[in-house]
């Protein structure tokens, strides 16, 4: 046989080998004593000298070939790969594991997103604060019970706070993670004339024991509205509109009387939440028509702007979207929950 035709009758058969035994079989086959290839070395015995140094010469070729071509598959074998002809295209392929993002941004971004359709434009605001902005401009001055509301974390300050802090804070120079997003309506309205809506998403903090519906880190998006003529019927409007849109069913709300110092009247959106043992009430915001006190202290005409703020709770919208029954899941990092999202 031709040294040519061993070399292609070898690729072809080790091609589809897919055990060690066959392989085996291969290498007896084409390298092995009794080998074509060992018969033609054999025959050189016989030619006179330069021919036989020249078909000496393309028989170790051939041999070298073959040894690699042995060498080659062995080590796929025992990787345990097939070679690439082998490739089964008709299995199915396997999804490259992707991240995706948190539940908390996928929901928070659609909260956004309902309002953005509307006409609210999205500002954002400190995480850290002052107590002016969180408290005392809000109507919610020192040793006033209704503080006890937002258990808060007050900052140490080591640090001479910077003179800007100062002046904002009206010389009020204590430091505080924001409890609720509402400090921004002072802050939007000191710069903002009306009309205007706007929704300020953003994550606060209060300093209190968690249990499965508190967490002492979570997400509001503060809602305000202001300009002539705008009523509580306004604010019921939008809300029930938002809230279908985010759930994209009917959902069943509840308006119940409340108190915060920088509304009035105040008060708290229930929704009701369906289960096959019972029906619940659960609350998702605290809202109100804007105190008068407040347009006074940003400047603004008092008699002139009505408007109503209301500060809607994030995890509670995710909780009842999802079906999640424990606030503290969203901040374990645990891959078990994350992972169904
Ligand atoms: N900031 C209030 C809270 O966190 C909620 C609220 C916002 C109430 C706006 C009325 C108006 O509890």
């Amino acid at each position: 046989m031709e040294l040519n035709q061993i070399k292609a009758e070898a690729e072809k058969e080790i091609s589809p080998i897919i055990s060690q035994k066959d392989l085996e079989n291969w290498r007896v086959k084409y390298l092995g004593r009794k080998s074509e290839l060992s018969l033609f070395f054999d025959s050189l015995k016989s030619l006179p000298f330069p021919l036989r140094k020249k078909q000496g010469n393309k028989a170790n070729q051939t041999r070298q070939f073959l040894l690699v071509l042995y060498q080659q598959k062995r080590k796929n074998l025992e990787k345990n790969q097939p070679d690439f002809e082998f490739f089964d295209l008709t299995r199915p392929g396997e999804k490259p594991k992707k991240g995706h993002l948190h539940p908390l941004t996928m929901v928070l971004r659609e909260i956004v997103h309902s309002f953005e359709k509307i006409g609210f434009e999205v500002v954002e605001g400190p995480e850290i604060e002052t107590e002016y902005y969180n408290f005392d401009a809000l109507r919610i001055p020192e040793n006033h019970p209704a503080r006890d509301m937002w258990d808060t974390f007050w900052l140490k300050s080591k640090v001479k706070l910077s003179s800007r802090a100062q002046v904002e804070g009206s010389q009020k120079s204590k430091m505080l993670l924001r409890t609720h997003t509402s400090p921004m309506q002072i802050r939007y309205m000191e710069k903002h004339q009306p009309p205007f809506r706007i929704i300020v998403p953003g994550k606060c903090f209060r300093f209190e024991a968690t249990d499965a519906l508190h967490e002492f880190q979570f997400h509001q998006v503060e809602g305000l509205m202001v300009g002539e003529n705008i009523s509580l019927a306004n604010f019921k409007f939008i809300i029930r509109e938002v809230i279908e849109d985010i759930f994209k069913h009917q959902v069943e709300l509840r308006f119940r009387p409340s108190y915060f110092p920088f509304v009035t009247p105040g008060l708290e959106v229930d929704i009701k939440i369906k289960s096959k043992v019972n029906d619940e009430w659960l609350e998702i915001m605290g809202a109100g028509m804007i105190h008068p006190q407040l347009f006074k202290n940003v400047g603004y005409e008092a008699n002139q702007w009505q408007g109503f703020a209301f500060g809607l709770g994030v995890e509670r919208i995710a909780m009842i979207k999802y079906g999640i029954d424990d606030i503290r899941l969203f901040f374990s990092s645990d891959i078990r929950f994350l992972e169904q999202f």
